[in-house]
C-alpha cells in the first residue's frame, strides 16, 4: 500500500476512542489476565497487529478469550492452569509477546517454541535468555542469541531460584519478563536497570495482589518482586487509557501545522511515557496536560495541542528511555524546528522493529533533510523538508512519522508500505483525515 500526503492542512478535532489503547498496557493485560483466578474484563484493549499474536498465544495455552469491539474477555485459571503448547507459537513482529511470554512459560515449567516474523528474530534474546538461566529455567535461543527460543519444561512442582539480577540496558520487556519469571521462584526476584523503564509490569501486579517494590537507588531502578503464597491473582477489571506513543504521531502533526488545535482525551501519562512531550514543551510546544488522575493505577489525563513555533534541542540519558518509542516522530518535530537538535546514548533504536538511526536518516535525507547519523543517535538542522516517495521499512513509526512529515513539506510525500502502520494504529490514515488532513491510499497487489 503506498499513501501519498499533501501539505498546507490545519488540523482540528477531538479524539478519544479513535486512538488505540496503549499497546504495552494492551499486551500485558491479556497475558497477565491469563494468570489470574477468574474471569477478567478490559476495555479499549487494543486490537492491531501486534497484539493479536498475544491473543493467538492465549489459545495456544489453552485459555479461553473473546474479544467484542475492544472489550476483551479472559478466562483466567491461573499459572497451574495453562497448558503447554502442542505447536511453535509465532509471535509475529511483537517483541512485547515474545519477551513476556518467554517469562510466564519460564514460571510455569512448561516446554514450548517462540517463534516470529523474519524481523522480529533478528532482534537481541540474549538479554532475556542469560538471566533466565541463571535463575535455572532450561532455556535456549539460536546461535546467534535469537528467537527461536526453546524452553524444555521443569518437573511439576518444580520451583526457580530467585536472583539478584543487574541489567546492562533499561527495557520494559527484559524486566517485565524477568519479573514474571518471578512469580515462579522462591523467594524475592530483585532486579536493577540503569534507569527507570515504563512500569506497567509493576503497577498492573500489584493491582492484582503480588507485592512488587521499586526504588531507585544511585541512579538505578531497583525492582523487587515476591510472589504471594499461594499464587491467586486478582482478575482484572480495567479501561486502558489511550496510548501515549500513538497520540504523539499526532501531537506533532498538530504542532507542525499552522493554525491547529487539538484534544485528546483520556491518555497513559505514566511519567515513564512522557518524555516526548516534556521535550516538545522545552522546544515550544503548546502541549497541555488536563484532567491529570490515577485509574487502574495508571496516571492518565486530556491532551491539549496548539500550533507552535518549535526550537531545536538535544535528548539523551535517562529521558532517552521515557520516549523510547518516540524518536522517528521527534525527528520530525526536530525537522520542523528552528536550529539543531541532537539525539545521544540511544544506540538502542538500532535494535529496533528496524534500524531506526540508520532508516530514519536515510528516508529524511530523501526528503531534503540535514541528519547526520551517529553510533548512538543522529543531529538534524531543521527547517527544510522536501516531498518526494520514501519507504517504511515495514516499520510502523517510521511510516506514521513520514506521513506526518508529509503534512508540512514543500510537496506531497508518498510512503510505500504504509500499512504497516496497523500494526499499532489501525486507521490512522483516517484518523489524520478526519482531523483535516488531505490523503490518497493506493492499493498495490
Ligand atoms: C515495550 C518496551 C519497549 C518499547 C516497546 C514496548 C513494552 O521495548 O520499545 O515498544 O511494552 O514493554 P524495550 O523493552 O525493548 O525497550
Amino acid at each position: 500500500m503506498k499513501t501519498t500526503i499533501y501539505p498546507g492542512a490545519s488540523l482540528h478535532g477531538t479524539l478519544e476512542r479513535e486512538l488505540p489503547g496503549d499497546k504495552s498496557i494492551s499486551h500485558r493485560a491479556a497475558l497477565f489476565a491469563a494468570l489470574a483466578d477468574g474471569q477478567s474484563e478490559i476495555s479499549h484493549f487494543q486490537v492491531s497487529g501486534v497484539t493479536r499474536p498475544m491473543l493467538q498465544a492465549l489459545t495456544a495455552l489453552k485459555v479461553p478469550w473473546t474479544l467484542d469491539g475492544d472489550i476483551l474477555s479472559v478466562t483466567g485459571r491461573g499459572l497451574s492452569g495453562l497448558h503447554a503448547p502442542s505447536f511453535p507459537i509465532d509471535c509475529g513482529n511483537s517483541a512485547t509477546t515474545l519477551r513476556l511470554l518467554a517469562g510466564v512459560l519460564a514460571a510455569a515449567g512448561l516446554p514450548a517454541v517462540l517463534e516470529g516474523s523474519p524481523g522480529l528474530k533478528r532482534r537481541p534474546m540474549g538479554r532475556i535468555v542469560t538471566p533466565l538461566q541463571q535463575m535455572g529455567v532450561p532455556i535456549s535461543a539460536s546461535p546467534e542469541g535469537c528467537a527461536p527460543l526453546r524452553l524444555a519444561g521443569r518437573p511439576a512442582g518444580s520451583r526457580l531460584q530467585a536472583q539478584h539480577l543487574i541489567l546492562a540496558v533499561a527495557s520494559a520487556q527484559v524486566k517485565s519478563c524477568l519479573l514474571l519469571a518471578g512469580l515462579g521462584c522462591e523467594g524475592t526476584t530483585c532486579i536493577d536497570e540503569p534507569g527507570p523503564s515504563r512500569d506497567h509490569t509493576e503497577r498492573m501486579l500489584q493491582s492484582m495482589g503480588v507485592t512488587v517494590r521499586s526504588e531507585v537507588r544511585e541512579g538505578k531502578n531497583c525492582v523487587s518482586l515476591c510472589p504471594p503464597s499461594p499464587l491467586k491473582l486478582t482478575p482484572l477489571h480495567l479501561n486502558i487509557p489511550g496510548d501515549p506513543s500513538a497520540a504523539a504521531f499526532l501531537i506533532v502533526a498538530a504542532l507542525i501545522t499552522e493554525g491547529s488545535e487539538l484534544h485528546i482525551q483520556n491518555i497513559c501519562l505514566n511519567p515513564t511515557r512522557t518524555g516526548l512531550i516534556e521535550v516538545l514543551q522545552e522546544m515550544g510546544g503548546d502541549i497541555q496536560l488536563l484532567n491529570e488522575h490515577l485509574e487502574g493505577g495508571e496516571p492518565c489525563g486530556n491532551v491539549r495541542v496548539r500550533s507552535s513555533r518549535l526550537h531545536g534541542t538535544s535528548v539523551s540519558g535517562e529521558r532517552v528511555v521515557r520516549m523510547i518509542d518516540e524518536f522517528p516522530i521527534f525527528a520530525v518535530a526536530a525537522a520542523a524546528a528552528e536550529g539543531e537538535s541532537v539525539v545521544s546514548d540511544a544506540a538502542e533504536l538500532r535494535l529496533k522493529e528496524s534500524d531506526r538511526i540508520s532508516v530514519l536518516a536515510k528516508e529524511l535525507r530523501t526528503l531534503g533533510v540535514d541528519i547526520v547519523e551517529q553510533a548512538d543517535g543522529f543531529s538534524l538542522r531543521g527547517g527544510k523538508v522536501q516531498g518526494g516517495s520514501v519507504d517504511a521499512h515495514g516499520d510502523h513509526r517510521l511510516a506514521m512519522s513520514l506521513l506526518v512529515a508529509g503534512l508540512i513539506s514543500a510537496a506531497p510525500i508518498s510512503v510505500r508500505g504504509s500499512e504497516c502502520s496497523a500494526e499499532s494504529f489501525p486507521g490512522f490514515a483516517d484518523v489524520l483525515q478526519t482531523l483535516g488532513a488531505k490523503l490518497d491510499v493506493e492499493r498495490t497487489l
